[in-house]
């Protein structure tokens, strides 16, 4: 009876030792400050879906602003700074097209946990989680309303977010020394530098760091897997959606988009030097604003910029090779990995086709020319003509394209732009990892989607398209309400999926044992004999051969033997 209040009288005892070391701020927890080795750093705080306080960091500058002479430059790092800096709020996104604030200076982060280090004593060390956020590389960011830390911090974990540059301003690449390619990827990296000189300030194990991405933000966590630059940063790794071993081209420079780039805000298409010196005094927004010009055939195709593999001018380098020839050879970070896709990922798409005469008159007169567009493959050669020519045959069997087979096409959508290239990461990473695999379908069909179908004033769902796995992660206040008492299905798969993913942040392994919470289920490793995969729907339940005979013909189609 006794032992209560004295364990209570030595831990406040504990903590007043450890405070004195701190500003007298720390005290309030309105106000938590970190001391890292750049600077004071001083948060907000926010609740959990359960009540628990959050200490969240947001805005923490982690390069210099990418402005002026240091726009299309790789990204800076930053100098310690005097003071307490403030972290207390979301600073803006990476400029596009958007209502949201914007700016060319958007190079911040945020840190969220639960606990902090009492005092300058490594007394705490969490797994990190470190996302990536989606948007084709040319949208989005990772401010709290997009993002939000409230379903993950009911984990012993620590959530990391970002912002990195997009578009033009992230991914020009003249394939010359003045723009070889890659920033926003090597922003990424520059946060996981960040994160190894800085996180244990926060109670941060640097030596237990997932790296989760989410469709541009899974290419990229691909691309870090046989980064050079990255290498050692991280030690487990979650592809959701999408992966950059697909059929999309990935080749050494981006020149035809910025000639493009250039002619839509007035500069000369003239050479590499002239459009980058020209595209260099343009305003950010300018450039920014002029994304919705790219599309080519209707609004597709969905993915613009995308990775380079860089020629060497004697710069640091983030791609040496393409990413599928450095998986096959066995070059890349062997880790734990889970990757996997929703049930119907873009298959919404196809209703944009079927509904608009133009585009389905073009689609069933043009295949194809017009096919390699929404789909992403190689354009206008021999090769690229038989590819369509099977593709037509396999998924609509030669027939017109029209309501009748919608559901072929929104397949063809699903597989070309996410599921195949994931298929095809899952089975290169798990034939030479030295670390567990493991896959999944996300098929939960909840009452909120990021695709409603028409007519049905967002009550009926498309099906699980992309992003729809994201609604349980994290919570995204620009689209639906804070899951409680009022959504007893969502906060049922908001435990499933943040346990899964805390699970794996610490352990490698989504199940390392028997949990109520996950239903007893025993996620079994993916291997190309059995290719098991776990179905995360309203039952958890162990398959094997997630969409095999689609996959297959794209294997068929898109041998390996050509990368290699
Ligand atoms: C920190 O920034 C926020 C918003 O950006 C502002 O409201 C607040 O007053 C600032 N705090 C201090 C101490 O400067
Ligand atoms: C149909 O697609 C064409 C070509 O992209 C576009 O110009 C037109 O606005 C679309 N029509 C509708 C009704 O959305
Ligand atoms: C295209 O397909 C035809 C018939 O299947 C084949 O003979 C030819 O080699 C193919 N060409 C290319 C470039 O793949
Ligand atoms: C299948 O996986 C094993 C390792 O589990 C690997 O040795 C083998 O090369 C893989 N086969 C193929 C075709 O990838
Ligand atoms: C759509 O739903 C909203 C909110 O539930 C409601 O206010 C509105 O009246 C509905 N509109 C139609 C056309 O049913
Ligand atoms: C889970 O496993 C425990 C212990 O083995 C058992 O008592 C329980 O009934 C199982 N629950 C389910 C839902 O299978």
């Amino acid at each position: 009876m006794l032992i209560q209040p004295i364990l209570t009288f030595l831990a406040a005892i504990g903590l007043a030792l450890a405070y004195q070391h701190l500003p007298p701020d720390f005290k309030t927890t309105q106000n938590p400050i970190v001391i890292t080795p750049l600077g004071s750093i001083q948060g907000s705080t926010l609740r959990t879906r359960l009540g628990k306080t959050i200490y969240a960091f947001r805005g923490i500058r982690y390069a210099q602003p990418p402005v002026g002479e240091l726009r299309f430059q790789p990204p800076v790092p930053i100098e310690k700074h005097e003071g307490v800096y403030n972290a207390t709020d979301d600073k803006p996104m990476c400029p596009q097209p958007t209502t949201d604030p914007t700016s060319e200076d958007c190079l911040y982060l945020n840190v969220y946990t639960t606990k902090l280090p009492s005092g300058n004593i490594n007394n705490v060390k969490r797994p990190l989680i470190v996302h990536i956020h989606p948007g084709g590389f040319y949208s989005a960011g990772s401010a709290s309303y997009w993002g939000g830390p409230q379903y993950f911090m009911d984990q012993d974990i620590i959530l990391v977010t970002f912002n990195y540059r997009l578009g033009t301003l992230g991914f020009l690449s003249t394939g010359e020394k003045e723009a070889p390619g890659n920033n926003g990827l090597k922003d990424q990296v520059q946060v996981l530098r960040w994160i190894k000189q800085n996180i244990e300030a926060f109670g941060g194990d640097s030596g237990s760091v997932t790296i989760q991405g989410y469709s541009a933000g899974s290419i990229s966590v691909t691309c870090h897997m046989v980064s050079p630059m990255s290498r050692g940063l991280f030690h487990k790794a979650i592809a959701m959606s999408a992966s950059g071993t697909s059929q999309s081209p990935i080749g050494h420079n981006l020149l035809d988009f910025a000639r493009r780039q250039a002619k839509f805000v007035g500069c000369p298409e003239g050479n590499a030097k002239e459009i980058y010196n020209c595209l260099k005094t343009i305003p950010a927004a300018d450039l920014a604003n002029s994304l919705p010009k790219f599309a080519e055939w209707g609004t597709d195709p969905i993915l613009l910029w995308t990775p380079v593999i860089e020629n060497d001018f004697g710069q640091e380098r983030f791609l040496t090779a393409h990413p599928i020839t450095l998986f096959m050879k066995g070059e890349f970070t062997k880790i734990p990995f889970m990757t996997g896709v929703t049930t119907d990922e873009f298959a919404f798409r196809s209703l944009y086709v079927i509904e608009n005469s133009t585009l389905l008159k073009d689609i069933n007169e043009n295949w194809e020319k017009v096919a390699p567009i929404p789909f992403q493959y190689e354009r206008n050669t021999e090769k690229s003509k038989n590819i369509s020519r099977a593709l037509r045959k396999f998924y609509f069997n030669d027939k017109p394209i029209d309501q009748s087979n919608l559901n072929k096409l929104g397949e063809l959508y699903a597989d070309s732009m996410i599921g195949f290239g994931n298929n095809r990461a899952v089975k290169l990473v798990s034939a030479k990892n030295t670390a567990p695999t493991y896959y999944y379908k996300f098929s939960y069909q909840g009452d909120y989607s990021h695709n409603y179908l028409p007519g049905t004033n967002n009550t009926k769902p498309y099906g699980v398209v992309h992003h729809d796995d994201l609604i349980y992660l994290f919570y995204i206040s620009k689209l639906f309400p804070l899951f409680g008492v009022d959504s007893p299905k969502e906060v049922g798969m908001v435990e499933i999926l943040t346990t899964l993913h805390a699970n794996f942040a610490k352990y490698g392994n989504p199940t390392p044992g028997h949990s109520k919470v996950l239903r007893n289920v025993s996620w079994e490793q993916f291997n190309n004999r059995t290719e098991k995969y776990l179905d995360i729907g309203t039952k958890l339940v162990m398959r094997e051969k997630l969409f095999d005979d689609r996959y297959s013909e794209w294997e068929r189609l898109f041998p390996l033997e050509q990368y290699a």
